[in-house]
């Protein structure tokens, strides 16, 4: 419900909800709003699970779980390789014992009618271990599947996106004097703004202050009226909500390589797998994808390709996302090691993925209001 608005709007619907005597039910994924509620419920396709205290009381409670889920992967993952020795170790004494018997036979000093009851026993034993040894390895590798199933659920993405990098004190984005209008409504006055190395930089401001109108600028889809817009780099990427650029009738998979024709197929599986589209998922259709999947198949597409962008711009990505579709692009944007801009009204997002300095439109936009 907070989705398309802006601070101002918030603030006065954060005020309205604490201040009120009643009972609040709220659906919403917005984390400020949900830190104001005295209980969480969540619904999954697992059931619906209610936790009380706020959100970030629900964020403890949630690592907690997840801290007990990984230690349970890694007891089970330590509980198959012993059971895989202990298997092997009886299977070497077994054949020790064959070995045993079978020089008995070549001595012939024993009645064959024994040497015969030996070997049925010892075939027989052999069987009977055969299916217990199947049973013990098929139940440690059921746990294992189970654990890594609740562990990947909540999977972030973890990728060294050196080719991201921007030399420190690298000039970015230089726009000076700028002016903007539409028409005779103008927008953007006297705008100065230069962005240096890796800077992470935030767009705030109210609904139609001019925010994509300035990140349209910087793209080069609108002329400046007046002003110099300077971009350090030629590899810019523009992303937002709509995640345009890939194909809806085209498998995950099939996307990168066409965004990527330099690519082959296992560097796509790779590269996917790393923004946590494994295996098959990696078969999916984009047009069955939820909008946070599509998002990070975009920024997987994106970040690793060739030549990724130096300078990643964002409007509004995180509008309609779900909170685990927000937590995996939030987890992927701090791999990023590049220039960003992102414009968004989330505050707990901005936080999130690092923002160093936030620009407050309109007074950005315009110095004479
Ligand atoms: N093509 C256009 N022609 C005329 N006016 C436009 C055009 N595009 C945007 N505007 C107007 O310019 C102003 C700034 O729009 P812009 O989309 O840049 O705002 P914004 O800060 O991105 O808003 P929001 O937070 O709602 O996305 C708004 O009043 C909008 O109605
Ligand atoms: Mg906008």
């Amino acid at each position: 419900m907070t989705n398309h608005l802006d601070r101002t709007a918030r603030h006065y619907l954060y005020k309205a909800i604490q201040t009120f005597q009643g009972g609040i039910i709220i659906a919403s994924h917005d984390r400020e709003l949900l830190n104001l509620m005295d209980e969480i419920i969540e619904v999954t396709s697992l059931g619906v699970f209610k936790y009380g205290g706020n959100y970030a009381a629900y964020q403890t409670h949630k690592n907690i779980t997840r801290h007990a889920k990984e230690a349970q992967l890694a007891d089970a993952k330590k509980a198959l390789s012993k059971i895989k020795k202990s298997i092997q170790n009886s299977i070497e004494k077994h054949e020790k014992r064959q070995r045993h018997g079978r020089a008995l036979r070549r001595a012939n000093d024993q009645p064959k009618i024994l040497l015969d009851a030996m070997k049925n026993k010892s075939d027989q034993t052999k069987g009977a271990h055969r299916i217990r040894h199947q049973r013990m390895l098929k139940n440690a590798e059921d746990k294992i599947y189970s654990a890594k199933l609740e562990v990947e659920i909540n999977d972030e993405i973890h990728i060294a996106l050196s080719t991201t990098k921007v030399p420190p004190g690298k000039m970015m984005v230089d726009i000076e004097e700028l002016y903007f209008s539409y028409g005779n409504k103008e927008i953007i006055q006297d705008f100065s703004l230069k962005i240096q190395g890796s800077e992470r930089i935030a767009l705030i401001g109210n609904n139609g202050s001019g925010k994509t109108t300035l990140v349209k600028l910087i793209l080069k889809e609108l002329k400046p009226d007046r002003g110099i817009i300077t971009i350090g780099t030629e590899r810019v990427s523009y992303l937002d909500q709509h995640v345009n650029l890939l194909k809806k009738d085209l498998t995950i998979l099939e996307n990168y390589l066409h965004l990527n024709p330099d690519a082959n197929e296992n560097d796509g599986y790779h590269s996917l797998a790393n923004f946590l589209f494994k295996n098959i998922s990696a078969q999916k259709y984009v047009r069955n994808l939820s909008n946070g999947e599509k998002l990070r198949a975009l920024l997987a597409c994106t970040l690793l390709s060739r030549t990724p962008p130096q300078l990643l711009i964002l409007d509004e990505p995180t509008n309609h996302l779900d909170l685990d579709s927000i937590k995996s692009i939030e987890s992927a944007l701090k791999n990023y090691q590049g220039t960003l801009i992102v414009i968004s009204h989330d505050h707990e997002f901005l936080k999130s993925i690092q923002i160093e300095k936030t620009l407050h439109a309109p007074s950005f936009l315009n110095n004479k209001r």
